[in-house]
């Protein structure tokens, strides 16, 4: 076993660097929490790499390398960049495919299948160039799976170099599109394979077969993913897998998400001083122009707009809670069919329903400290944040039982859980709420409760160096 263990970590995206969802958070705190992680008997030299995608903000860039990729007849130019953040090297790869694609995801699938397959082969190329060898190279999701799938037909150093791989499963459904050509055009053939067939010529199934361990962002998630209902077809695949899948939460970054110390909130506070909560809950209705109700509960929900996040099922159950009290904000973008039904709920619901489409960090967090609950009725859910940062902040969250919502709420302790993808069951919750939101004592028993629990990414970064350790061949 090697007293230094060089991981290779590859995303689409990263915190502070560039951010569209989850993956940034996850790709921007679990590399710092690895090396943060070694101690006499183990070094963990965990070194990100990262598109140079045009809206990328990065200082301080210095060269490293400039190399090229044979693609058919042509050779495509790569040039690697570097920068260190706490004390951790993080790379950028540029080159064509990358900067003809101004965002991070395109809906133009041939500009990302054409960006990804470049960048994750590029990436390869990269260790010799900085002449640092990984021990195991990890990629996220579909758009780095083909570094994995790469790996396995690299030949690393002058003989046969073992580097074993990791693939982390963020949300399985988004699998890539098909590759074959673009693979063979870089000389790299389609293996036989036992994946269905359709599967045979997509990043993820490919990253997915080739990888010594795959892990899904939750316990919950990874059983999930043996079932017909969320394996998008790879179940049975999986199946075959399952003594190599694994389950692990993931953290968060409890240094930036602490409300003791957040400066985007009006009032500060923390466990012990759970009453000055209420100054945010005023402040955060008023900047939305809702009555100052102290003992009305504010529902909220920061959300992509996306039927997996099952928020049409919160806005018919709304809809049919006419009789009851509440107020509610929305904060969140995305399918324009979804903005829209927001709308619409608030133009039913003017005096009680503030909707604001767009992403906004700053008023998430305002919420997060306000708000009475959080709604996340997710169709399937990998993990999930918003979650976790309610629980922090002392908001209650209500959740379907599925995947991380399911490991980290604890029904009728940190939260309320319910089962069926259905707007009825989430009302259901929504009452049992209420009802202990007017009992003072109990509710705020169970803020406290959210609040104590510890979901930092020690416990987690730990299992991934277990598996590191597991999958690493002398
Ligand atoms: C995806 C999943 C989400 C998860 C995130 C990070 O965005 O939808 O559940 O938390 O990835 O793993």
């Amino acid at each position: 076993m090697p007293k230094t263990i060089n991981v290779l970590f590859l995303a689409a995206e990263a915190e502070p660097f560039v951010k569209v969802g989850g993956l940034g958070d996850v790709a921007g705190s679990l590399p710092y929490a690895l090396r943060s992680l070694s101690n006499e008997d183990v070094t963990l030299d965990v070194r990100l790499v990262l598109p140079y995608h045009p809206v990328v903000k990065a200082d301080n860039l210095k060269p490293v390398g400039i190399f090229s990729l044979k693609r058919g007849d042509a050779e495509i130019q790569v040039e690697a960049f570097e920068t260190v953040l706490k004390g951790m090297p993080v790379y950028f790869i540029n080159g064509d495919p990358i900067q003809a694609n101004g965002s991070v995801y395109s809906s133009n699938s041939k500009l990302d299948s054409e960006k990804y397959a470049f960048f994750s082969l590029a990436a390869l190329e990269l260790p010799r160039q900085i002449n640092w060898l990984p021990d195991v190279i990890h990629g996220n999701d579909w758009h780095t799976a083909l570094s994995v799938y790469g790996s396995l037909t690299k030949r690393w150093e002058e003989g046969a170099r073992h580097v074993a791989s990791v693939i982390t499963v963020h949300n399985l459904p988004f699998m890539g599109p098909d590759v074959s050509t673009i693979l063979e055009s870089y000389g790299l053939k389609l293996a036989q394979t036992d994946l269905p067939d359709w599967a045979r010529v997509m990043p993820m199934p490919l990253g997915l077969w080739a990888s010594d361990a795959i892990v899904a962002v939750s316990p919950t998630y990874a059983s999930e993913l043996l079932q017909p209902e969320y394996g998008c077809g790879l179940n049975e695949f999986l199946q075959s897998r399952r003594e190599t899948l694994h389950g692990i939460i993931n953290g968060l970054d409890e240094t930036s998400f602490n409300p003791a110390e957040d400066a985007a909130l009006g009032v500060n506070f923390d466990i012990t001083s759970l009453e000055k909560r209420a100054i945010n809950k005023g402040l955060l209705q008023e900047r939305l122009g809702l009555a100052r109700e102290s003992d009305t509960p504010l529902l909220a929900m920061v959300s992509r707009m996306d039927v997996q996040k099952g928020v049409d099922l919160a806005f018919t159950a709304l809809k049919s809670m006419k009789k009851l009290n509440w107020q509610a904000v929305i904060l969140g973008t995305g399918d324009p069919k979804l903005e829209e039904a927001a709308l619409n709920l608030q133009a039913s619901y003017p005096d009680r329903v503030k909707v604001q489409t767009r992403y906004d960090a700053g008023l998430a967090r305002q919420i997060y400290a306000g708000a009475d609950m959080l709604l996340m009725p997710s169709r399937y859910e990998p993990c999930g944040l918003s979650q976790m940062i309610a629980m922090h902040y002392g908001c209650v969250p209500i959740v379907r039982a599925a995947g991380g919502l399911n490991d980290t709420v604890v029904h009728g302790k940190t939260g309320f859980i319910f089962e069926k993808i259905h707007h009825m069951s989430l009302m259901g919750a929504i009452k049992t709420a209420f009802k202990i939101y007017g009992d003072k004592e109990k509710w705020q028993a169970m803020q406290r409760s959210g609040m104590a629990q510890d979901f930092s990414w020690k416990n987690s970064a730990k299992k991934y160096l277990e598996l590191y350790q597991s999958i690493i061949k002398p």
